[in-house]
């Protein structure tokens, strides 16, 4: 399917959800998690990314979580970042819903705003007993976990790791997203991991057209109304290019009809 297709489908949206996966940002030279050279082929997300895993050796995991900080800090939004920042502002944030389940924070850098990190943040750290004492914004890598001030448990990682469940805030909001949205843009996620991967078959449930881009087959291209085919930052730019530079949100008259 092409690109009209999808631009055809999201002009005819009154409102937009975008639900992002590590897809978005390889354009920025981040890898994904399972495809060639993901990250789940080169670590076994159990030594890694789970509760048990930081109980058992948190110099590993904190060292790893910083490695991929690192990274992130370096890396650059795309044009595909900056084109979905650029709907955003173009047509509104409560017309275009963001969620992502990247914790890289390059949407936000690209000018998103209200991105829900469906999956947490790799620039956030929380306390790992959950006392709820310390909870904040951590640019600056630290070499080796840190206790707690409050209660003297190890600091962890603020993402969500295999096996915990979300905040019932995030789910909440990111599901009333999806039964309001009546365009799903669904970028770069290989649709695998719940309850993320539930998020565009609920929107689709409730009526929502639901526009993929993926360079490869996934779940969703079984049943999306429009699948296109490439790489984020070049199909994106081209499908939201009719938002481009024009009036800013309330006013539609920049809108394909
Ligand atoms: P995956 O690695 O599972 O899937 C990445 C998807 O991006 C695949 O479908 C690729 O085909 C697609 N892709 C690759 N290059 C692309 C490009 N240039 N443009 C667009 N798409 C491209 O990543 P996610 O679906 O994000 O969770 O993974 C979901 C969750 O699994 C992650 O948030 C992470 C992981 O375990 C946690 O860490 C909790």
């Amino acid at each position: 399917m092409s690109i009209p297709s999808g631009r055809a489908a999201l002009s005819r949206a009154e409102s937009v959800l975008v639900l992002s996966g590590a897809g978005l940002s390889v354009e920025s030279g981040l890898s994904t998690f399972r495809g060639d050279g993901g990250l789940w082929r080169q670590h076994r997300p159990e030594d890694l990314a789970t509760p048990e895993a930081f109980i058992r050796d948190p110099g590993l995991v904190w060292e790893w979580y910083s490695e991929r900080r690192r990274a992130a800090l370096e890396a650059r939004p795309n044009d595909a970042h900056r084109a979905l920042a650029e709907l955003q502002s173009r047509r509104g944030p409560d017309r275009v819903g963001m969620i992502t389940q990247n914790v890289d924070g390059l949407l936000q850098r690209a000018g998103a705003c209200d991105v829900i990190e469906f999956h947490g943040s790799l620039f956030r750290v929380r306390c790992s007993a959950g006392c709820g004492g310390d909870c904040f914004d951590q640019r600056t890598p630290w070499p080796h976990p840190v206790p707690c001030v409050h209660c003297g448990a190890s600091l962890r990682p603020g993402v969500v790791w295999f096996g915990e469940p979300l905040a019932e805030p995030v789910l909440t909001r990111s599901f009333e997203l999806a039964a309001g949205a009546d365009a799903v843009l669904v970028v770069g996620t290989s649709g695998l991991v719940e309850p993320a991967a539930s998020l565009a078959g609920a929107a689709a449930q409730g009526g929502a057209a639901v526009v993929e881009v993926n360079p490869e087959s996934t779940p969703v291209s079984a049943w999306a109304d429009v699948t296109i085919r490439g790489a984020a930052a070049e199909v994106v730019p081209a499908l939201v290019a009719p938002w481009g530079p024009g009036p800013r949100s309330g006013d539609s008259s920049n809108m394909p009809q």
